[in-house]
């Protein structure tokens, strides 16, 4: 009889759970240790208060560090009931009142990252426990695992989801150690493509044994890869740091890169107290659309213009949209004649010829018409800052 059951066998990856990047909220950047069911739910209550959902956000997901130190007798993962007093039953239903979704981390390794218990050898019996409690989403992660075969251990997983029957968002978190964009479409969603990210624009935390990167270098760790990134299988270019102590500029260009980028948009922040600037990037609905574009093509970089970077996101219906990124401190004059710039995916079959084709501009962060690619952009961008345009025809 399972012969007949290929997918129960063999195991798949559930189809088509992220069309466009996967939108939400993750605890670990701004929370570490330091979660608990209160603050779930007081984010969930954020997202439906302060406009999150609406704009688009959905997972809500809970990061290493909220189990008890061991397993119980049975062999399954516990709640820290300290963290958890509720379990985590009642806190998925919480949030999915709301008409939210809740994800949850684990580890592919021994331990976690955080040195709680992780899921080798204990693959199915967690993803059947997930699964009890409602889990939507879950997040992977790579420490303890020598020996470990990257894609094996991740399909492992994928595997004991599938089997256990409920729709689970998998995020492949092996910081791209084990190139994941060349088999991780069959295996997850998303995938990590870094160490993790730090809240600066383009620094480097050196902790001896592993790195944090700026938003910058983040963006310029890997090379090539974007050919691999599309519907239900992104680039994940880790959570956001927007609002963690950047300058508004800084966060401004981090989130129009993650977009552009076609990057999960996870926020880091403390969404609660977020302050109304912060609020006013996360929640730009036209940027957002850029990153949400059905055609799910990643950005590239077109050009650079002395201190000033030019990206370029082919989308549907044969619009576009283009990024100014200014990388100094200091402000720059852009002064860019379209009509001079003939620009070519080098990865897709997507062309466009400014000096044969007329687009009109809409200019992302001010919300407001700007003419059209017949015109010269002459602009100051303020240093680290972006201008943005959304190009249609
Ligand atoms: C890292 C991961 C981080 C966070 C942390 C938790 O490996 O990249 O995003 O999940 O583990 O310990």
């Amino acid at each position: 009889m399972l012969f007949f059951l290929p997918g129960l066998i063999f195991g798949q990856k559930f189809p088509d759970l992220a069309p466009t990047p996967p939108m939400g909220w993750n605890s670990w950047n701004t929370f570490k240790i330091n979660i608990s069911e209160n603050l779930i739910k007081e984010i969930a209550d954020a997202f439906v208060k302060d406009g999150y959902k609406d704009a688009g956000y959905k997972y809500i997901i809970i990061d290493d560090c909220w189990s008890l130190k061991q397993r119980d007798e049975a062999g399954n993962l516990v709640p820290d009931p300290a963290k958890f007093p509720g379990g985590m039953k009642a806190l998925a239903d919480y949030v999915h009142t709301r008409g939210l979704k809740i994800g949850i981390y684990s580890c592919a390794g021994t331990r976690t990252c955080g040195d709680y218990p992780g899921s080798k050898g204990f693959e199915s019996l967690d993803a059947k426990l997930f699964a009890s409690w409602g889990i939507d989403y879950l997040k992977y992660d790579w420490c303890n695992t020598t020996g470990l075969d990257a894609e094996k251990a991740y399909t492992t997983m994928r595997d004991a989801l599938f089997a256990a029957g409920r729709p689970v968002v998998f995020g492949i978190c092996d910081w791209g150690d084990n190139q994941p964009w060349l088999w991780g479409k069959k295996t997850g969603q998303l995938w990590r493509i870094s160490g993790d990210i730090a809240p600066c624009f383009d620094c480097v935390i050196d902790h001896g044994s592993y790195k944090d990167w700026g938003v910058m270098k983040v963006v310029y760790v890997r090379k090539d890869i974007r050919k691999y990134a599309g519907p239900d299988g992104w680039n994940d270019f880790d959570m956001m740091e927007v609002g963690n102590g950047m300058t508004v500029s800084e966060n401004r260009t981090h989130f129009t890169l993650w977009c552009m980028l076609a990057s999960a948009l996870i926020m880091g922040n403390d969404v609660r107290s977020a302050d109304p600037a912060t609020v006013g990037i996360l929640t730009n609905k036209d940027m957002i659309s850029v990153n949400q574009d059905t055609l799910g093509i990643q950005a590239f970089k077109y050009k650079d213009i002395d201190s000033t970077e030019v990206w370029v996101k082919p989308m549907k219906n044969k619009e576009w949209a283009v990024c100014f990124l200014n990388r100094k401190k200091e402000p720059v004059s852009l002064e860019f004649n379209w009509t001079e710039h003939k620009i070519s995916d080098p990865d897709f079959d997507f062309k466009v010829d400014f000096s044969k084709e007329k687009f009109r501009l809409f200019n992302i962060w001010t919300g407001k018409k700007a003419g059209t690619t017949g015109n010269v952009v002459k602009a100051q961008i303020a240093g680290h800052d972006v201008l943005v345009f959304r190009l249609s025809n």
